[in-house]
């Protein structure tokens, strides 16, 4: 597994992923601006990974503050937890993670300056551990879904580089290859950054998964078509009724599933889980730049002054929704029992 972000003497590395995967470079960030560029512009992206990433934005934040007196210090690092949190809106393991982040700073607030940095960072490396081994619970979780021979089909990518190192969707499909189950992965392209292709493809094809590339209007058919036994996809906010925020196209392929009677399952740390909103409606949806719609690797692909609509998200309805498999189980609805009793440490009945 190819590490996402790595902590290197107050430098955080994070795999470029919009180089992949043509180059598979790190870029060295040393500062909290570089890091919130990193997020806007997908160099780092997936939302356990964009969490990750933000908590070591706070601790490079931290080191570029000169304050000797404690209260000072603290007041001045807000600007990096606003910086940060002004990134992206919707996976919410960033805020999540900036939260973790604010109380170990109030926790050790009587400490000197230099023992808080020290707590920050041990905070964000604990962070990106815990998601570590996250990742392989919810894997070992959701391989119990899935049979030798199956084929599933996935959007967007939710692998081992939108998390600190084996995925969550993804991660399924690795663990229940790790018990020797052969399993074939459809993979929506993802438009309109192509994060199923330039990612989703790459990475499974480096792990040794048969890997099939379709564009996303080819999901349906495909279906129809009966090639597709389950949707396994990764979330970027689940609310508190089990109504999910994911890639843009994910509602999509969970309607056609439904039509098609084909189990749509949702792989999601409870980080990702925010029980606060009640249902998806509430969930702020990103808007980015048209010029992602309109151009295609640098190439203009629509007329000059025509009017776009880009939104980054999408929310799919708890009804279309098998289960949620996380790191404490596999949840099926009503979700919000499930989601309180993970909420309270214990694992699924
Ligand atoms: O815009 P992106 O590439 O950050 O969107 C990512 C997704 O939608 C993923 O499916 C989601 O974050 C889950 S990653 C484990």
């Amino acid at each position: 597994m190819i590490e996402t972000m790595r902590w290197k003497e107050g430098c955080l590395e994070l795999v470029d992923q919009t180089r992949l995967p043509s180059k598979l470079v790190y870029k060295s960030c040393r500062k909290v601006d570089e890091i919130a560029e990193a997020i806007e512009s997908l160099r780092v992206r997936g939302a356990p990974a964009i969490g990750i990433a933000g908590a070591f934005g706070v601790v490079l934040g931290a080191h570029e503050i000169h304050e000797t007196r404690q209260e000072a210090f603290l007041s001045a690092l807000e600007k990096s937890f606003e910086r940060l949190a002004a990134t992206r809106p919707t996976a919410v393991n960033l805020f999540w993670a900036l939260d973790r982040m604010r109380r170990v700073a109030g926790e050790s607030r009587k400490e000197s300056v230099e023992a808080i940095r020290s707590r920050l960072l041990e905070e964000a490396l604990r962070i990106q551990q815990e998601d570590k081994e996250i990742c392989r619970k919810m894997g070992l979780n959701g391989a119990e879904l899935l049979e030798d021979g199956m084929t599933v089909l996935t959007h967007c990518h939710a692998g081992g580089l939108a998390t600190a190192d084996f995925g969550t969707a993804l991660g399924v499909i690795y663990a229940a290859q790790q018990q020797g189950k052969r399993i074939r992965v459809f993979a929506d392209e993802t438009r309109p950054l192509l994060q199923g292709a330039r990612l989703t493809a790459w990475e499974l094809m480096q792990n040794g998964v048969e890997t099939i590339l379709i564009s996303d209007n080819m999901a349906a058919w495909v279906m129809s078509r009966g090639k597709i036994d389950c949707v396994i996809v990764g979330a970027d906010r689940v609310a508190r009724n089990g109504d999910v925020a994911n890639k843009i196209g994910t509602y999509g392929v969970a309607i056609a599933a439904k039509a098609h009677g084909i189990p749509f399952y949702v792989a999601a740390p409870v980080s990702t889980i925010d029980r606060s909103l009640p249902h998806g409606e509430e969930i702020p949806i990103e808007e980015r730049s048209p010029e992602e719609i309109t151009s295609l690797a640098g190439t203009r692909i629509a007329p000059e002054s025509v009017r776009v609509y880009n939104p980054a998200f999408d929310v799919t309805p708890h009804a279309y929704v098998t289960a949620i498999i996380s790191e404490k189980g596999v949840a099926r609805a009503p979700y919000a029992e499930a989601f309180d009793r993970w909420a309270a440490g214990e694992s699924p009945a």
